[in-house]
């Protein structure tokens, strides 16, 4: 059997759980994930397909990858050489990859951290996982590789290669040493405004060059959006990503988007849209980063609703006309609230002065009235009202307002140990146990 990983010692093999409260949404439900097996330190005698660079030389991958049943199972490095940007060749034992642990465990695959043995540069290894597809290559895979070929930009994460070890089919990525969850969950990380501007400018730069390029991210979350130690930001995880028709009203799955970072027109059933939904999730992130837990908090879509306009205000057709014929508006709209002897004094109030009393009183003493309005912006009920990503980055906040954005470097370098969604959630449990 091919191979080219060697274990270290301190490799961990876990397979943790995570998102487990994405309520209703199939997209993320969890798998098991089976324990990975890799070839003892001393067998250095076998080699496999490596597949050349695609950040070097972006080609398409055909749209017949998909390999069939006999073919996958008669050789490896054939379903390698269907995916393959350049033709596949064999690597030499000097391009082993060294597993160094385990940094994050998603729906599609577990993620690696590992050293180039020739070169010493760390990479991430995105095991495809391939145990539940009867169909060949899985498509989410598929979707992220062709996908990545076509990104190149310092805000979005960069695919290296696309190898086989074993039967398995892995993405090589640079290495990031955390991600926004993992940075926001540790108790030690303190960022001050300027670098919160920075992360903030970085999300939307990596936004505005997606939706320049006609790609809907989908997935935006705390998990999905990467850090360095240099302050760097980059957008990952493409797996729900998938290419728009700008300017024209395309016909997509409304089961996108991760409950919490789910946008109210996907959460009406909504199947025509566009950037904008990938501008609510940043909205969600950008105050996140000041609240250090997620914003929007729901445990099913009517819920999730429900806490949107709690928070930004009620959903009324004066603030999105055309709300009441999305699809699932008798379904999930949030229900009226009941008048009770403490709201009395509020039913005086406007509509408008409850919102913005209710929003004030949570978020006033933390923003700035730029990173407010920023964040009204964002978090816009209608999403033909809501700001795009090249139009945020004008706002005052980022050109006016004081202080300038600052990489987050000497936060991020200066922490112990590399803060992913993975390690955070296993600290807490051993903070629990
Ligand atoms: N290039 C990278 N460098 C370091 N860590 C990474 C890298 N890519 C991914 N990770 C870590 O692995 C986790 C899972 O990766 P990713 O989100 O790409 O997989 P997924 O299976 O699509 O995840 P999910 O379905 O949970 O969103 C990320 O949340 C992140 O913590
Ligand atoms: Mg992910």
């Amino acid at each position: 059997m091919n191979g080219q990983f060697r274990d270290t010692p301190h490799s961990t093999a876990s397979s943790a759980s995570q998102q487990a409260h994405v309520a209703g949404d199939s997209s993320s439900q969890e798998k098991a994930a089976p324990t990975n097996s890799f070839l003892p330190q001393d067998d250095r005698s076998v080699t496999s397909a490596v597949v050349t660079t695609a950040a070097a030389t972006p080609q398409a991958i055909p749209d017949n990858l998909v390999p069939d049943e006999e073919e996958e199972e008669a050789d490896e490095v054939d379903a390698a050489s269907n995916l393959a940007v350049g033709p596949p060749r064999r690597a030499l034992p000097s391009e082993l990859y060294t597993r160094i642990a385990q940094v994050g465990e998603g729906t599609y695959g577990q993620v690696f951290k590992a050293k180039s043995e020739r070169t010493n540069v760390l990479v991430a290894l995105k095991k495809i996982r391939m145990e539940a597809e009867k169909d060949g290559f899985p498509i989410t895979a598929m979707r992220e590789i062709k996908l990545l070929q076509i990104l190149k930009h310092q805000n979005v994460v960069r695919l290296h290669e696309i190898m086989t070890a074993r039967g398995s089919v892995y993405m090589v990525f640079e290495y990031m040493e955390h991600d926004l969850n993992g940075v926001l969950n540790h108790p030690k990380v303190h960022f001050t405004p300027a670098h919160l501007k920075s992360l903030a400018s970085q999300l939307l730069e990596g936004l505005g060059y997606l939706h320049h390029k006609a790609v809907l991210h989908r997935d935006l979350k705390g998990s999905n959006v990467l850090l360095n130690n240099a302050g760097l930001l980059k957008l990952a995880d493409f797996g729900l990503a998938r290419l728009y028709a700008k300017g024209r009203t395309g016909d997509y799955t409304n089961r996108v988007v991760t409950l919490w970072y789910r946008p109210p027109e996907l959460l009406l059933g909504a199947t025509q849209y566009g950037a904008e939904v990938d501008m609510w999730g940043a909205g969600c992130i950008f105050l996140e980063l000041f609240n250090r837990r997620p914003i929007f908090q729901g445990t099913d879509e009517i819920s999730q609703l429900q806490v949107i306009s709690d928070l930004v205000g009620p959903l009324t057709e004066e603030r999105w006309k055309g709300m009441e014929s999305l699809p699932w508006w008798e379904l999930v709209r949030p229900h009226e609230p009941q008048e009770t002897v403490q709201d009395a004094a509020e039913a005086q109030e406007t509509q408008d002065q409850q919102h913005s009393r209710r929003r004030l009183s949570l978020f006033e003493t933390t923003l700035t009235p730029g990173a407010l309005k920023l964040a009204e912006a964002l978090l816009t009920l209608d999403p033909r009202k809501r700001v795009s990503a090249a139009e945020a980055l004008q706002m005052d906040y980022f050109v006016k307002e004081k202080p300038k954005a600052r990489l987050p470097s000497s936060v991020l370098s200066s922490l112990k140990g590399e803060w992913h969604e993975l390690e955070s959630k296993r600290a807490r449990q051993k903070g629990r146990a």
